[in-house]
């Protein structure tokens, strides 16, 4: 399917889901008000790949991303590694909770696809 639809109040806050987009991970993560906090307050002059948390999310709740890691593809885990987003266990890239590579060999932040709130609990991505 192009297009899937995610109904996000079965997500709750502090959780990632992952689902099936295009053949890969899909990531949906509910954030807790400290993770967006956290997030936010990032300087981003010191990412290998700026990018202000707000240029990545639609609504600072939800974070929407590939899981596929930007080094060579695994499947990062997630709430894991040091700082708490994502970690890919197949050589040790480190991913904040917006999906921005912060440690290890990945060059890119996660990749976040185009999607848009059909209403406050139903996002389509595609
Ligand atoms: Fe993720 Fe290499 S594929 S660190």
């Amino acid at each position: 399917l192009s297009k899937i639809e995610v109904k996000l109040s079965d997500i709750p806050e502090g959780k990632n889901m992952t689902f099936k987009w295009r053949g890969k991970p899909l990531f949906v993560r509910h954030r807790t008000e400290k993770e967006i906090a956290a997030e936010e307050a990032v300087n981003i002059s010191e990412l290998r790949d700026p990018q202000h948390d707000k240029e990545r999310v639609q609504n600072p709740s939800w974070v929407i991303v590939l899981g596929v890691c930007t080094h060579l593809g695994c499947v990062p885990i997630a709430n894991a590694g040091d700082y708490g987003g994502y970690y890919c266990p197949c050589h040790g890239s480190h991913y904040d909770a917006s999906g921005r590579i912060r440690k290890g060999p990945a060059p890119l932040n996660l990749e976040v696809p185009y999607y848009e709130f059909l209403s406050e609990d139903t996002v389509m991505v595609g």
